[in-house]
């Protein structure tokens, strides 16, 4: 990776995804986790005020220092115990059954095989082990899919690898979960190509 991508994109990422509009969206997204958690794509640690009491640990799956090193006030005042133990979602250092709970948010546009990423969250679920979820993805409305492709090259060079038009429930569905909650919005405050988010919650076999 380059300057760009080491030390810019992460101050970008802790801005734009740490605004306060996206709050109520996380506290949903983390309400129900349990026990020994996964989170993959973990960033500046955005979540860790949102991790509910019942949580045991969480793992924390991030490639960037930078993120790792911005998170530093927020994993000072956790609750948990939060421990980077992997660098990469799409091939996880974890023995299969490991998690009770696993949590995602806006890093399935970012992974470059998500589809990989998931089947590995899905191995190292328990059996019945619950993936939370937060993801902004393709839109539903054809107009919008339209702008989507063709801001995406746009997006992927300044964001990361940030892709706008991948399905969520689709990736989820192919790499084996059911998923058990889904609530299907465009985010009020930006715009639609942007802000076609998923939020629900997706069960391992
Ligand atoms: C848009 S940011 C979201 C960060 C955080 N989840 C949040 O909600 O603020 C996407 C994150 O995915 C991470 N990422 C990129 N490739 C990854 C990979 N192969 N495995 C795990 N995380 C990855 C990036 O470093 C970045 O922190």
């Amino acid at each position: 990776m380059g300057f760009y991508e080491d030390q810019v994109v992460p101050r970008i990422v802790n801005v734009a995804c740490g605004t306060k509009l996206l709050a109520p969206l996380r506290a949903r997204a983390c309400a129900d986790l349990a026990g020994d958690v996964l989170e993959i794509g973990f960033g500046s640690g955005l979540n860790v005020p949102f991790y509910p009491a019942a949580v045991t640990s969480v793992s924390a799956v991030e490639p960037a220092d930078l993120g790792w090193r911005l998170a530093r006030r927020r994993l000072d005042a956790a609750r948990v115990p939060v421990n980077r133990s992997g660098l990469d979602g799409q091939s996880l250092p974890f023995a299969d059954d490991s998690y009770d709970a696993a949590l995602c948010t806006y890093t399935l546009c970012t992974i470059p095989d998500a589809a990989a990423a998931l089947r590995e969250v899905r191995r190292v679920l328990k059996p019945g082990g619950t993936l939370r979820f937060l993801e902004h993805g393709r839109a539903p409305d054809e107009g919008v899919r339209r702008w989507q492709h063709r801001l995406e090259p746009m997006q992927k060079r300044l964001f990361g690898g940030c892709h706008l038009t991948r399905s969520v429930p689709d990736l989820l569905t192919s790499a084996g979960f059911t998923v058990t909650e889904l609530d299907a919005f465009y985010q009020p405050g930006a715009p639609k190509p942007y802000s076609a988010m998923s939020l629900g919650a997706a069960t391992a076999p």
